[in-house]
């Protein structure tokens, strides 16, 4: 049985999503989740891109103990400088480094010819095997590139001592077949391909990326590239919680496994989601809401009968609890953070634990069965430390009727100068929305706006999920409450708070 690696990427590429750009905060708590869950190699970031980005991949090479920390960086020296430097903490460090070897991207992106692109891909291995023995070596969109070139270039950096060589499909072109035929073609082609260990990096712009990381599996590849919820660019990378289950559940065609603990894929899935902004569609496979909900009476009919003629995975087995009921107004703090452990979540301050558990009686007043995901919500507000927070919602007023125009009152804190503020809307979003924005003058753009609901019943949370934009900054602001005007003026508030924070996010593409 062969051992699969799994390299994550969310803190990378999948912080390249328009507005999931993380502090290095953020980065860690992430990190620790992905150490936890038994990830191999956790790709931190891009040191070069920005003083900030090179702290957080510093950060994370310092706090992980058992998983890789990998630091990405172009073919020049600066770049791998400062990317050896940034590992340097880790126990175990790789660098990533990277350049394109397509037709296109050659002649109109680097406008170098084939032969410079190996020369410089040489020397850069050169540089970084005076630092570490642990490297990495993508070839940027592989999947457009000529196959003699690649393997010209592949063989001469495997000779330069690259340890992994990667073949990403930078820009989600490859059908699986084709995708996999590329693999198996370079693997026996190049003649030192059995010294290095494979690897696939997959973009989903046709929906493929999971598909294609699969295939290239099958055709020899002991390493995919992945991120938490596929966030990444533009249509994201291959999800982590999609290759680990379907090599898990599949174990009758793949020849390899992971070391994921798949019980920890929910609460890395809720953490990214939360910090990051990106609501989970309830439809996803794996960690979306209904993945393991059966709503036909056929259906339902029949797993009670017998589990296993609908489903083919257990849902405790990726961490979820059948949204079983599980604290109420009666549980005391002992029972509330020995579930927050339950779930993944840990907390390391006291002041936050009461904090949070204030937070829990108030919502256990609002709402008589609190779930899990009333706790993974929660806590994601909780996050949100008073440092960063700017602008704070006091007390709100509401009014909307038939045949009025609805009208919002809103009291909320700026530091620590109290502002009233009423505004009249198309609703009572809006409504809310003019008022803050008649305090807080940002003059951001509202790029986004989403309501989800975080359990079933009329009594719920509603999860809203904000993206502004100023002057090319973009972030997402999330807010949870039983009243979903509340939460909406809350989510706002958390994206203005993003915007006035001095803390950097790291957006390597910025
Ligand atoms: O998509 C891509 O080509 C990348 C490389 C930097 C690995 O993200
Ligand atoms: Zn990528």
């Amino acid at each position: 049985m062969d051992y699969l690696k799994i390299f994550d990427t969310t803190l990378r590429d999948g912080e390249q999503s328009p507005g999931a750009s993380m502090t290095r905060e953020e980065k860690l708590r992430i990190a620790r989740q992905l150490e936890k869950m038994r990830v191999d190699v956790i790709e931190a970031g891009f040191p070069a891109a920005s003083n900030g980005d090179f702290e957080a991949v510093k950060a994370v090479a310092a706090a992980v103990k058992e998983s890789t920390v990998a630091a990405l960086c172009r073919t020049q020296d600066r770049d791998i400088a400062r990317a050896l430097e940034a590992i340097k903490p880790a126990r175990s460090g790789r660098i990533h480094t990277f350049i394109a070897t397509s037709p296109i991207h050659m002649e109109k992106k680097l406008r170098m010819t084939p032969d410079e692109v190996i020369v410089t891909a040489v020397n850069a291995v050169r540089f970084a095997r005076n630092g570490i023995d642990d490297i990495e070596f993508s070839c940027e969109d592989a999947g457009r590139s000529e196959l003699d070139f690649l393997c010209r270039i592949i063989e001469a950096v495997i000779k330069e001592g690259a340890r992994v060589i990667n073949i990403p499909d930078t820009v989600g072109y490859n059908l699986p077949e084709q995708y996999a035929e590329r693999i198996l073609r370079l693997r026996e082609r190049i003649p030192n391909s059995d010294k290095v260990t494979w690897s696939v990096h997959c973009h989903n712009d046709l929906g493929l990326a999971v598909a294609n990381s699969l295939a290239a599996v099958l055709a020899g590849a002991r390493q995919v590239e992945c991120t938490i919820n596929g966030l990444g660019e533009r249509a994201g990378n291959a999800a982590l919680e999609e290759l680990v289950m379907a090599v898990r559940t599949r174990q009758d065609v793949f020849p390899c496994d992971t070391r994921i603990d798949a019980t920890q894929i929910l609460a890395a899935s809720k953490l990214v989601s939360g910090i990051t902004g990106f609501p989970v569609q309830p439809n996803k496979a794996i960690v979306g809401a209904n993945a393991f909900a059966h709503e036909s009476g056929i259906h339902q009919d029949g797993v009670l009968k017998h589990r296993e003629t609908y489903e083919i995975m257990r849902a405790e087995d990726v961490g979820w609890n059948a949204n079983k009921l599980i604290l109420g107004k009666h549980s005391g703090r002992t029972a509330f953070k020995s579930r927050l452990r339950e779930l993944g979540i840990e907390v390391d301050s006291e002041q936050i634990l009461n904090s949070a558990f204030t937070r829990f009686k108030e919502l256990a007043d609002k709402k008589h069965d609190i779930f899990d995901e009333d706790l993974h919500a929660l806590m994601n507000d909780e996050a949100m430390t008073p440092a960063q927070e700017h602008f704070r919602l006091v007390s709100t007023r509401f009014h909307s009727e038939t045949g009025e125009t609805p009208q919002a009152d809103i009291t909320l804190a700026a530091g620590s100068v109290e502002h009233h503020a009423s505004a009249e809307g198309s609703g009572p979003v809006d409504a809310a929305f003019k008022a803050i924005e008649s305090v807080a003058k940002s003059g951001a753009d509202l790029l986004l706006y989403s309501v989800n609901s975080i359990t079933t019943g009329t009594d719920a949370q509603g999860e809203v999920t904000v993206r502004l934009s100023k002057e090319g900054r973009i972030v997402n602001g999330q807010g949870a409450d039983t009243d979903i005007i509340v939460a909406s003026a809350k989510a706002y508030l958390n994206a203005l708070n993003k915007l006035q924070s001095t803390l950097e996010r790291l957006n390597p593409q910025v």
